[in-house]
């Protein structure tokens, strides 16, 4: 039995497939959790789950309400058992802030809710080509009082301090008193992993004029975020509103009207945000200051977003997003369920990513507090090739992002004792977050990772400024903890090892010469050398900063370059396989297929020691590698490594499936290559590991969308050039997509016979076609065959 299945990707999909949109079309406590992580929405800089806007009155654990700003977090100190020398002491936990979002509404004293009541003509769709969310439904009162709603909310991705909620009600049988009540509270905590419910104080909270302002303070971090609302109701005149209330409380705010509503009229409450924290402003100013600094700049933003007006700040909003789509969106012709999830993705991979150089994407986006809002490997490895082709920026702010902290990677080097720098496993602030070593902060593998996309990166933007002045200098860096970290064994033929790691595949922590990690280590000594010849030759002033900074001396490159040759690179004859790693081969074989499904993920069944000690396999690790490197393997090599470790693979992470669909594809498993495919992109849609309540999983999500260009359509950047081997699979009719490369955009349209290639902007290139050479011109497109 096969890993996938086990998938219910076979299974129906649970939303309605249509090509924009996500429904709900009816609302149930059951699927509430789920929903408020499918319908967050988010814009990089802040993010909120899709709790409902009126108080919910289900059952607690049903749901997970949550405001986040990207970067903000609390800490607490890490408490070990024993003594842990040099471990990471400090946590960091993105924090859940004030919810805005609150709107309740009363007719003669009875509260509207879901769950009293009756509903009809229910729905709840995310809107992706706009990127909004949208309810209407018509509920009538227990008492028998019918009312019609329609509520929008969006997050500006244009504006990213601003959002808001345009709630329109109808009365549909009374005419009559309605009390709205609008609130702001800063009495939030964290549902997962912060212990002091209390981190998050109310520094300041009132009322000026219209405006209602909330200031919160972190009591870990001293982080500030700052939030104002105001209301506009609409119509205004006297004969509708019969009082208005600002009422402030310790915990928040709160603005109540008394409305006489008219039956048939509609009304509707703009309620406008606008966010700013102590992070945007500097932190180096004293508290007081600041606190009227954010203070000013809330106010000020936001009578400049209500003077905007809704209209405008929406036209805005969706004008972004139409841009977006022009470039990004990805065309599945024969597939409506995949369409969606392909959509679905790249929507929420935008709403999750920091784009400021300052902020990253954690591994639940901003949509949950599941992995504690902190930023991976999978940001370097899974999502930067989804914007790499589409929108380099992004990219570069993510790579900017390592840069700006590579002194607290420093720190974390000399942590563990090591020379140049270590990029933490898991970070908000850019220090290590993890109190686990064990397959955790051990997996520096990471820093070859980051170095890897900046080979990527350049490869594809030819950003030289960049190169010169930022990726050399972490290059350098990286390559110092490798040669640091490694040594020349005299058992091993006196070869560089590489001891004490752990690969990509958590299951085997603590391995000597994790053959991923020695292959990447070597990409990274030699891309280091190779940028700083580069850097010494194309901008000697960059070079010269750099040496004097870093205090760079010849004879450390000339290290690399003995490591880079001298490395240790696994290989079995016997078998013809890329051993995973020193013991991997000696250990136990046990039969993953014969794992009962209810003992997977294993990671959260199995004691470690047990895992540890059979050959199995948490995600694609060699198998990766055959991806990332994959010109420095045969096809041959590719396919023995594929049938000896997939059978081992568990894939008890998200992670792994796009990877195997992959290099199924490339050696031809073609029924592998679509199956595991299915595994990823609706993964969070259909809720394939009953987890995604927790928050959606981006790196699964950019894993989809590699699992097509780079599988299906056997895409491969390699020393700048661009490699394209085509195919579409059985069910589907064909696929279309638009990359950006080396200042060009090309259109790629695969159809079961025929490619068809063309230059959308930019000079002529020329690119290869299933091994062949071909010019594309400018304008032109070009027709091949798939055979
Ligand atoms: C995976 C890691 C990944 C992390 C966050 C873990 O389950 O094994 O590779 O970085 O999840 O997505």
């Amino acid at each position: 039995m096969r890993a996938y299945h086990r998938n219910k990707y076979q299974e129906k999909p649970l939303y309605p497939c249509e090509p924009w949109n996500i429904t709900e079309d009816s609302f149930s406590v059951e699927t509430n959790h789920h929903n408020e992580a499918i319908f967050s929405l988010g814009n990089g800089y802040m993010g909120m789950r899709g709790t409902l806007e009126e108080d919910y009155s289900g059952p607690d654990y049903t749901s997970t309400p949550g405001m986040y700003i990207n970067g903000v977090y609390g800490s607490e100190e890490i408490i070990y058992p024993e003594e842990a020398p040099d471990l990471p002491r400090q946590s960091q936990t993105m924090l859940n802030l004030a919810k805005w979002s609150s709107i309740n509404l009363y007719i003669n004293g009875e509260k509207y809710d879901l769950l009293q009541g009756e509903v009809s003509d229910y729905s709840r769709s995310l809107d992706m080509k706009k990127g909004v969310l949208l309810r209407e439904l018509t509920w009538t009162s227990p008492g028998g009082k019918k009312i019609f709603f329609n509520i929008l909310r969006f997050l500006s991705q244009d504006k990213p301090h601003l959002g808001m909620i345009i709630y329109k009600f109808k009365p549909l049988n009374f005419s009559g008193h309605v009390l709205l009540k609008t609130r702001i509270m800063g009495d939030s905590t964290n549902y997962h992993h912060l212990r002091n419910k209390r981190e998050l104080v109310v520094k300041d909270r009132g009322f000026q004029g219209e405006i209602e302002y909330i200031i919160q303070k972190a009591t870990s971090t001293f982080i500030a975020t700052g939030m104002a609302c105001r209301n506009v109701l609409i119509p205004s005149n006297e004969g509708v509103i019969i009082s208005k209330k600002h009422l402030s409380s310790e915990k928040g705010l709160s603005v109540e009207y008394e409305l006489n509503v008219e039956k048939g009229k509609e009304y509707s409450l703009q309620r406008y945000l606008c966010v700013y924290t102590s992070l945007d402003l500097g932190l180096n100013i004293d508290f007081s200051e600041l606190e009227n600094k954010l203070k000013n700049k809330l106010i000020n933003n936001l009578n400049i977003a209500v003077e905007m007006g809704d209209k405008n700040l929406l036209k805005k909003h969706t004008d972004y997003m139409a841009e977006y789509w022009s470039d990004v969106d990805v065309k599945i012709y024969g597939d409506l369920a995949l369409q969606q999830a392909f959509r679905f993705n790249a929507f929420h991979l935008l709403q999750s990513t920091g784009r400021d150089g300052r902020t990253n994407i954690a591994a639940k986006g901003l949509t949950g507090e599941y992995y504690e809002g902190h930023y991976f490997w999978d940001t370097e490895t899974y999502i930067m090739p989804f914007f790499l082709y589409s929108r380099a920026e992004i990219a570069k702010s993510l790579l900017m992002y390592r840069y700006h902290n590579l002194d607290k990677a420093r720190k974390n080097a000399r942590r563990v004792r090591l020379d140049g720098a270590l990029f933490p496993w898991r970070t908000i602030n850019g220090e290590e977050a993890s109190g686990f070593f064990m397959g955790s902060t051990v997996q520096y593998h990471i820093n070859a990772d980051i170095a890897y996309a900046i080979y990527q990166y350049y490869n594809t933007t030819k950003d030289k400024d960049f190169l010169h002045n930022y990726g050399a200098e972490i290059l350098v860096e990286t390559a110092r903890m490798w040669i640091d970290h490694g040594g020349y064994i005299p058992l091993r033929d006196g070869k560089f090892c590489i001891n004490e790691v752990c690969g990509p595949d958590e299951y085997k922590p603590g391995v000597n010469n994790n053959c991923y990690t020695n292959y990447m280590a070597r990409f990274n000594l030699q891309w280091a050398i190779e940028v700083i010849k580069k850097t010494a030759e194309e901008n000697p002033k960059a070079y010269r900063d750099l040496k004097e900074r870093i205090k760079l001396e010849e004879e450390e490159i000339d290290a690399w370059q003995k490591a880079a040759d001298n490395m240790f690179l696994p290989f079995n004859k016997e078998l013809g396989i890329h051993p995973q790693d020193d013991s991997f081969l000696y250990k136990e074989a046990i039969d993953v297929d014969a794992i009962p499904s209810e003992e997977i993920s294993l990671v959260k069944h199995w004691h470690p020691l047990v895992i540890w000690k059979y050959q199995v396999i948490k995600q694609a690790d060699v198998i990766l590698l055959m991806l990332l490197l994959g010109n420095l393997f045969s096809l041959e090599e590719k396919k023995a490594n594929y049938d000896f470790y997939e059978p081992k693979t568990t894939h008890d992470s998200s992670l792994s499936p796009a990877i195997h669909s992959i290099i199924a594809n490339e050696i031809g498993y073609m029924d592998d290559a679509y199956n595991y495919f299915m595994m990823t992109a609706r993964l969070d849609l259909d809720d394939y590991n009953n987890n995604a309540y927790q928050g959606v999983h981006t790196a699964c999500m950019a894993g989809s969308w590699l699992a097509l260009i780079k599988g299906f359509a056997g895409m491969r950047n390699y020393d700048g050039k661009l490699y394209f081997n085509p195919c579409v699979p059985r069910k589907w009719k064909g696929f279309a997509f638009k990359i950006k490369f080396q200042d060009r955009q090309i259109k790629i349209s695969v159809k079961r016979d025929k490619t068809y290639y063309k230059l959308i902007t930019g000079e002529e290139i020329r690119i290869f076609h299933k091994g062949e050479r071909f010019l594309l011109s400018a304008g032109r497109g070009i027709e091949k065959s798939n055979f």
